[in-house]
């Protein structure tokens, strides 16, 4: 059964409603310039494995169009254009509100590679509908100001039979991972922030932010409310992370219909 959720803790950079999206941009803006080096080492490296995991579920075939949600410094949209099974004519577009993270993104992406970057909100994509054959999105529904607002877009600009996978922070089923993971996150992130951005409010906004996340379970349940088939949840380490895979059916979003 799904863990209660925590009670929410202050922070900086977290507020609710109209507010959220102007705090996630300074964070994502401050943290910008270590953000790669502190992901290597809060999650000891960890992350790339669970990045290439996602992009495997996400199934990317040659000739498809993928979009990377949240992309920040395009490591998951390198590596969808890099995928064997895309083979090099994968094309891949990631976006982002923040352009401090597309910056990097962009200088971090070799010439040639079939992978662009626009600064975009992904609560208002400047896509069609059906624009792309899949989509994948790490560790940024979290950030949403509406994440259900976000899964339609997200539905809306996937084409028919078209993937969703997502790769977020879950809850551990198991009381004693549970405890250890909430304690990891509350007490030892905010020391990540301490030693490399001076304040502990930055990478406390983990803890924040997840507490008030749904869990994988409950996700998968906002993707079906979403219009989402066929959803799958991949628990990785034992629930302490979580791939959500996906896929756009062929009939209308529930309750759209006339
Ligand atoms: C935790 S980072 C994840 C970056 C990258 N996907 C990764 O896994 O390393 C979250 C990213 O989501 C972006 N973001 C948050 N809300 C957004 C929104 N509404 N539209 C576009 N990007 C958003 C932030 O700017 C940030 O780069």
């Amino acid at each position: 059964m799904e863990q209660a959720r925590r009670p929410a803790p202050e922070n900086r950079y977290y507020a609710m409603g109209e507010e959220r999206s102007a705090k996630v941009h300074l964070l994502f803006a401050r943290i910008a310039p270590r953000y790669d080096c502190i992901n290597d080492l809060m999650s000891w490296g960890m992350h790339r494995r669970w990045k290439r995991r996602l992009t495997a579920l996400a199934l990317p075939r040659p000739g498809e169009k993928a979009l990377d949600l949240c992309c920040g410094t395009g490591d998951v949209a390198r590596s969808l254009a890099r995928s064997p099974e895309g083979s090099g004519r994968l094309e891949v577009m990631g976006v982002d509100f923040s352009e401090e993270m597309l910056e990097i993104a962009r200088k971090n992406s070799p010439p040639g590679l079939p992978v662009s970057f626009r600064r975009a909100d992904a609560l208002s994509l400047p896509f069609p509908d059906a624009s792309f054959e899949v989509v994948t999105c790490a560790y940024g529904l979290r950030n949403l100001a509406d994440l259900d607002r976000g899964l339609r877009e997200v539905w809306r600009v996937l084409r028919p039979g078209g993937r969703l996978a997502c790769l977020e922070f879950g809850r551990p089923a198991r009381r004693i991972l549970s405890a250890l993971y909430f304690a990891y996150l509350r007490l030892a992130l905010p020391v990540f922030g301490m030693l490399f951005l001076g304040d502990s409010h930055s990478y406390g906004y983990i803890f924040a932010s997840v507490s008030r996340f749904p869990g994988q379970r409950e996700l998968a349940e906002r993707m079906g409310a979403a219009g989402f088939e066929s959803v799958d949840v991949h628990d990785l380490m034992g629930g302490a992370m979580a791939i959500c895979v996906a896929r756009k059916g062929r009939g209308t979003v529930p309750g759209s219909e006339a």
